[in-house]
């Protein structure tokens, strides 16, 4: 049966959620789902904009034929050529033999990498800008290069300043029957997923986002019809999602206050962690935030990196080197261009050891990347004798704070 949406009255939201899945990419966990989002418009041609992931394939096929009531498929347009959109191109050119496939060199590129179906006589080509008619409306493609693929592009359409915009804008999560973002709590949970998608998946990409955004600089955008999570269709809920791409693209923190993310065997690293954090409170920092390596999944805490300008590591020596879960968070977060912040560190020790050095030679390759108070290093336990210095760094970091 289909399960579909009217999202205006010719465009029709095909898409399909899958909660069974426990990790996106197989990587970053998936706590309430994720959804794969493609969109029907009926006009004098018909048009598909991307499919979804296999997961949802029989509900998908449904959807679209059930949107198309009983038309024939005009166009496909291809906005992204990652398994996750693009898993039923082959399965919509066997269904809807005549439709055309439209993307860009790249996207056929890699179609013809990942299938084996080559319909190059019904491919239809486009370049930065170029416009397809489709009756009332029209589609005008804009390249979005390595955001986060090469091939990716978005459809934007003129008449209503709609746009397609392929994983920008996308959050993870299920749609719940309710598919725009004003029919949910945005600023809450769905916000926050906006922010993990972004930061894990596009978050190296910063500059190409800016660069796509400065695109859309002259044209209205009056509704954002993303690849996964809702549609935003309300002037404040596109403002603050448009406003927090730019800020996470150019990686500036949109909280001033710390972020302490902590390693600890047997409660003492957390302990120091804890002492800090009392004392920043102490000081008046509001909005301050833990986490423990080893409890939360890596994707959360990197994506609380974009948001704090202070970050404290507090490491235990763990075989004489940094602890393996640390170390991860520190990899991951640079290797997604993590920059533009204040770092403090507190490591603990029993006989010696170089996590010290490692978190510090590790981020010392990020770019604008200040590291701030006198590292506290603890032996075995927190006792008397690190109190000082504990509250040294901390009045370190609360006047940097509020500077
Ligand atoms: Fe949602 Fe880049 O795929």
């Amino acid at each position: 049966m289909y399960s579909t949406r009217k999202v205006k009255e010719d465009l029709i939201y095909v898409g399909a959620s899958d909660r069974r899945l426990a990790l996106f990419e197989n990587l970053f966990p998936l706590t309430e789902g994720v959804a794969y989002n493609s969109y029907v418009i009926l006009d004098e041609k018909t048009v598909l904009l991307d499919t979804v992931d296999s997961s949802v394939s029989m509900q998908y096929m449904e959807n679209v034929e059930h949107a198309l009531n009983g038309r024939t498929l005009d166009y496909l347009v291809i906005n992204h050529m990652e398994p996750d959109h693009c898993a039923n191109i082959e399965a919509i050119v066997y269904r809807y033999p005549e439709v055309k496939l439209v993307g860009n060199a790249k996207t056929f590129q890699f179609f013809e990498q990942f299938y084996t179906l080559k319909d190059s006589e019904n491919y239809h080509i486009v370049k930065e800008g170029e416009e397809l008619s489709i009756g009332k409306r029209t589609l005008k493609f804009v390249m979005a290069p390595m955001v986060h693929w090469p091939e990716v592009m978005m459809t934007y359409e003129t008449s209503e300043g709609i746009l397609f915009s392929a994983d920008a804008f996308g959050a993870f999560g299920a749609l719940d029957g309710n598919i725009f973002a004003d029919e949910y709590d945005y600023r809450g949970r769905t916000l926050d997923e906006a922010r993990r998608y972004y930061v894990n998946i596009v978050g190296k990409f910063g500059v190409n986002v800016l660069n796509v955004l400065k695109k859309f600089d002259n044209l209205a955008l009056n509704m954002i019809c993303p690849l996964h999570g809702p549609i935003l269709r309300e002037k404040e809920d596109i403002d603050l999602l448009v406003g927090k791409y730019v800020a996470w693209a150019s990686y500036e923190p949109e909280l001033q206050s710390a972020l302490i993310i902590y390693g600890s065997m047997y409660g003492n690293t957390e302990n120091a962690a804890h002492f800090l954090a009392n004392e920043l409170a102490n000081q008046g920092i509001r909005n301050l935030k833990m986490f423990d390596v080893s409890k939360t999944d890596a994707s959360y805490i990197i994506s609380n990196l974009w948001i704090y300008s202070h970050i404290v590591f507090a490491s235990p020596n763990y075989n004489g080197d940094l602890y393996f879960k640390v170390d991860n968070v520190i990899r991951e977060a640079l290797a997604l261009s993590f920059k533009n912040r204040k770092i403090s560190f507190i490591t603990n020790m029993s006989w010696g050891g170089k996590a010290l050095k490692t978190m510090q030679e590790l981020l010392e390759t990020g770019k604008n990347i200040e590291f701030i108070g006198e590292p506290v290093e603890i032996k075995s336990s927190l006792k008397q004798e690190n109190e000082a210095s504990l509250l040294a760094l901390a009045t370190t970091i609360a006047q940097s704070i509020n500077a």
